[in-house]
């Protein structure tokens, strides 16, 4: 995959990343190896998995796989499928999907229908549906409207410029489709007749791109590290993208991440010298393939240098006011944002849990300065609070370290807003397996993060080179499955400085494979699944589990079919598959009708690398989209 031949528009995200991104070079490959040995045979004489074993839920050590059935005490009733390679969805017996919003699909009458020959121009996309929908969540007006608002991560390139011979942006108008298919995409849904669809012209709906008015907040806001040309001030931004999953507010705003926001960026000068900051960012001279920076000087760093500082952050959005400016909120830190979960501590202080997604990345939590107020004004809560990472202690506790001036060496909190990657390598936190999406359980102050995966686990350090050997929430080598990693905070508080944690799933093959890369018991040849990535609560505490892994269905990997959702039992800790997605998707975002009774989820990405139809058949794009599930009987799902 790693040579010259390969083409830039066959390969995912993540080996985009890979290739312009790559890892440092082991520095002291003996002594890393030799740590990795050491507690590999501490593993093995284990009765479990060596240091994870006692940290694995109590209750996953006296389940298997058939009494699980019985024990599982979730609301969600309904038998498992069986995984499958169809180019199709697939969900239990008594449960119909249908589309809801296809990636192109007009959200004004303005708008064009999708074209499945030229995919679309920039115009007919900032009129539609963005590309790759990832998080989103449901909004509801004092009148009953429902409101969808939705990330659109990315774009596939292969697949929105397969009107062209490169199978790349070549003019100014394609880059303009790439950056309309980011952002968020914000419209009115409603049920007619049982068929849920968009409700095109609403008021509520709106397109949020890569080129929309934002203003900076929080500690960053007016620094000299986020001054450009065009904004001498550092307070006003053009644009959010590539946000992955997102946040939901309790005064009704919704929280777009950004993530993967360096790969946008390039320098004139192919051999640049790139400085230890972008480094860390995976800023580099060339972009990812999206060709912004040739018709647009603000993604070329060498012209604006300070551009790359405005994102990698957390945006919120009112929905229901459509003429609000989207806000950056600084105080939740700058790097590759998963998702916000947001939830309460006992005196209402506000607070967010985020990860990092990048391999030997951190854990964080943000706490805000002002407290919640149910019947007041929420509009500033987060601009301003304390930011902490995750540090986890091997005996199955842990601590939120601050990151402040004293912690980490820098000059004031707006520095440390900007450059939290080095804010948190210099406190000390705990490098993880790519935190995902965190979820926070509604019934109790605990909270759960999927680690999707991290070949690069005992192996390499991370781009600041912290030490990535094998630790507690982390415990294995060249790391391919991932793990589900939960944890209590003390006193029942959220915003308490400590924690008791433990493995909820330690995800594996257990008919490939023997010892810890089998997976916790609760992982069986029945459910088995590889990178759980998305992760979310419904409202009677039972957890869904979305993957974006390997749907090679062979070797490692043998036995797991397509990307899925999943259904968790805490209590239990049974999980049991739900859905299965089509060829080369990713299952991703998740959210409900008012009345629980659809289920909307993300399909993303099908045919990444060619080989999808779905969902329109014979002959057309594959196109990411949401689809809606209901129960036959018309009951409740979560
Ligand atoms: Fe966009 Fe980390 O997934
Ligand atoms: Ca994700
Ligand atoms: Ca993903």
């Amino acid at each position: 995959m790693k040579n010259n031949k390969t083409k830039v528009h066959n390969l995912s995200i993540d080996e985009y990343d890979e290739i312009n991104n790559p890892p440092p070079e082991v520095v002291d490959f003996d002594n890393i190896l030799q740590k990795a040995m050491s507690r590999r045979s501490f593993m093995k004489n284990s009765a479990m998995f060596g240091a994870s074993a006692f940290v694995l839920g109590s209750g996953l050590n006296i389940l298997s796989s058939t009494d699980a059935e019985a024990a599982f005490s979730g609301l969600v009733n309904f038998k498992p499928i069986k995984a499958d390679t169809k180019d199709d969805i697939t969900v239990p017996e008594g449960y119909s999907w249908e589309i809801l919003a296809k990636w192109g699909d007009p959200l004004f009458t303005k708008g064009k229908w999708f074209d499945h020959y030229t995919r679309g121009t920039g115009e007919t996309q900032e009129l539609a549906f963005g590309d790759n929908n990832d998080g989103m969540d449901t909004f509801y007006t004092k009148d009953g409207k429902t409101i969808i608002a939705v990330n659109n991560e990315y774009v596939n390139r292969s697949i929105i410029y397969d009107n062209r011979g490169t199978k790349l942006p070549e003019t100014a108008d394609d880059v303009r489709k790439g950056k309309a298919g980011h952002g968020v995409s914000i419209f009115e849904i409603s049920n007619k007749n049982g068929k849920w669809e968009i409700v095109k012209d609403s008021k509520y709906n709106r397109r949020i791109t890569a080129d929309s008015r934002m203003e900076i907040t929080g500690p960053a806001r007016g620094h000299d590290l986020l001054k450009t040309i065009s904004d001498p001030t550092g307070t006003l931004s053009l644009g959010t993208w590539n946000n992955c999953g997102n946040g939901k507010t309790p005064w009704g705003t919704y929280l777009a991440c950004e993530e993967n926001f360096n790969g946008y960026f390039s320098n004139t000068d192919p051999n640049a010298d790139i400085p230890p900051e972008f480094k860390r960012y995976g800023i580099s001279t060339k972009d990812w393939g999206y060709a912004w920076g040739k018709f647009d000087d603000r993604f070329n760093w060498d012209l604006e240098p300070n551009e790359p500082n405005r994102a990698g952050y957390v945006v919120e959005i009112d929905p229901l006011n459509p003429s609000s400016t989207p806000k950056k909120r600084t105080a939740l830190g700058r790097f590759k944002h998963e998702n916000a979960e947001v939830t309460l501590g006992k005196n209402n202080e506000v607070v967010v849990y985020l990860g990092d997604d990048e391999r030997g990345e951190y854990l964080y939590k943000f706490i805000s300065s002002k407290k919640y107020n149910k019947n007041g004004d929420n509009s500033k809560v987060l601009e301003d609070g304390d930011l902490f990472v995750a540090k986890f202690d091997d005996n199955g506790k842990g601590k939120w370290l601050p990151l402040t001036p004293e912690t980490t060496g820098m000059k004031s909190k707006a520095e440390i807003a900007i450059h939290t990657r080095m804010a948190a390598s210099a406190a000390g936190g705990t490098t993880m397996d790519r935190p995902e999406w965190v979820a926070a359980n509604p019934l109790k102050a605990e909270a759960y993060v999927a680690l999707t995966n991290n070949k690069n686990r005992g192996k390499k350090p991370n781009a600041g080179g912290d030490d990535t050997s094998v630790n507690g929430p982390n415990p294995r080598i060249n790391n391919q499955y991932g793990q589900i990693v939960r944890w209590t905070a003390d006193r029942g508080d959220h915003a308490s400085s400590n924690f008791k944690w433990d493995i909820f799933a330690l995800v594996g093959n257990p008919a490939v494979h023997k010892g810890s890369n089998a997976g916790s018991k609760n992982i069986t040849k029945e459910n088995m699944f590889n990178a759980p990535d998305g992760i979310k609560f419904d409202s009677k505490g039972g957890l869904w589990i979305q993957t974006d892994g390997k749907y090679s269905n062979s070797g490692d990997f043998a036995g797991m079919g397509n990307n899925q959702m999943l259904y968790g039992d805490p209590k239990t800790g049974e999980i049991k598959r739900f859905l299965v997605g089509p060829n080369e998707a990713e299952v991703t975002g998740l959210t409900w009708s008012k009345d629980y009774k659809t289920m909307f989820v993300g399909i993303q990405h099908p045919g990444e690398k060619g080989n999808s139809i779905w969902p329109d058949g014979p002959g057309t794009a594959p196109r990411s989209s949401i689809i809606a599930i209901r129960k036959n009987d018309g009951s409740r799902i979560g």
